[in-house]
């Protein structure tokens, strides 16, 4: 009959499905009580995540184990792993779920550009910062996430849609930039009705169909606003990163908040706040007028503990007859310069660790 030990030494290798360690790094054999006459072996073990499929699996694997070695009758209690263990162990399984979800050999940083309200310049951020990570010589692609009003190709000037090829779709490529877009997939600009669980639907395919190849950064325009969708990305990308935009204006600062205070409450780091709108330079005086008001962002920054990455004034991109793209500011425009003094601190920040 096994003894005590012997059990312990025969379930020790057994993979936690959850936090992929094997059960004598988590310690996660928690008792061990053999009954001799009967040849009944009973354990407890304490996992990263209970009552799940994956359980089932194992539990059938730990019987296996034990009756294969003289056990008659196996009994079985789990248990969740206190929560200081799991979380010792949770990089690695971010890791591997986000590897799974691309494919591909390498993984991007994942940067979420956020907002609490529209219309505050959340798309033209994300264009313009993916333009400026490319120009300074990061791979990148964007995925436009926002369902209610997706922008991206329009403000890049982007006519062609993507083809597909086998079972990937390529993403049209637009200034070195890759950009997928739900506003690829829609006829016609028709309104979509959108339900909560089809983002992390459609996000999950913008992911696996999508052939990015090897990227540095993955932008994604999130809608604007909290709830769901932060969760859902959350959820799907725990390392993702976020920036978030407003208006200097203090309501716009105010509502931003609540959206830095979700990513807060999800864990997704926020890298900084930028402000966009932040003033109007007079062409003639150099004057600057500040017509949505004043210190929204470094607010922001300071209920969010962050920083303030860059203030752009509003400002049109340069005129060009030659290339259409009516949101891209051109790499000598003063705005395009700003960007790419955001990008080079987004850079630092990301890589520095
Ligand atoms: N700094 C700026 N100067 C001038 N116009 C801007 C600026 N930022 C954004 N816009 C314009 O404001 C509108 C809203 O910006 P957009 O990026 O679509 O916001 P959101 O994605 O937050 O709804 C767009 O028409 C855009 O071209
Ligand atoms: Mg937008």
């Amino acid at each position: 009959m096994l003894t005590r030990d012997e059990v312990v030494q025969l379930l020790n290798p057994v993979i936690d499905p959850f936090l992929h360690k094997t059960l004598e790094e988590t310690s996660g054999i928690k008792e061990v009580t053999i009954k001799e006459d009967k040849q009944h072996v009973s354990v407890k073990v304490a996992i990263g995540k209970t009552n799940t499929a994956e359980q089932m699996q194992l539990q059938q694997e730990l019987v296996g184990i034990l009756k294969r070695n003289g056990a008659v009758t196996v009994g079985l209690r789990f248990e969740q792993l206190p929560n200081e263990i799991i979380q010792k162990f949770q990089p690695a399984v971010e890791n591997a779920k986000e590897k799974q979800l691309m494919g591909g050999n390498k993984q991007p940083n994942f940067l979420a550009i956020a907002s609490g309200k529209g219309g505050v310049g959340k798309s033209t951020v994300t264009v313009n910062l993916a333009i400026a990570l490319r120009r300074l010589g990061k791979k990148v692609g964007i995925i436009d996430a926002d369902i209610y009003g997706f922008s991206v190709p329009d403000m890049m000037g982007i006519e062609e849609r993507p083809i597909v090829r086998g079972e990937k779709i390529i993403p049209v490529e637009r200034f070195g930039v890759k950009v997928i877009s739900m506003g690829f997939f829609v006829e016609d600009n028709s309104p979509i009705i959108w339900r909560g669980p089809m983002l992390g639907k459609m996000l999950n395919s913008f992911f696996k169909e999508v052939e990015w190849g090897d990227l540095d950064y993955l932008l994604l325009d999130l809608p604007p606003g909290t709830g769901d969708i932060a969760m859902d990305v959350h959820e799907l990308l725990p390392s993702c990163k976020e920036i978030i935009v407003t208006t200097p204006h203090p309501t716009a600062a105010f509502v931003a908040a609540r959206a830095g205070q979700m990513a807060l409450k999800t864990e997704h780091e926020i890298l900084g706040v930028v402000e966009n709108m932040a003033y109007f330079e007079s062409k003639l005086t150099g004057e600057r007028e500040f017509v949505f008001g004043q210190g929204g962002g470094k607010k922001l920054a300071e209920v969010l503990n962050t920083k303030v990455l860059g203030q752009l004034p509003i400002q049109q991109p340069y005129e060009d007859e030659d290339v259409f793209a009516p949101s891209v500011y051109q790499e000598d425009h003063p705005n395009g310069k700003a960007y790419h003094h955001i990008a080079a601190k987004v850079i630092a920040k990301m890589e520095e660790a």
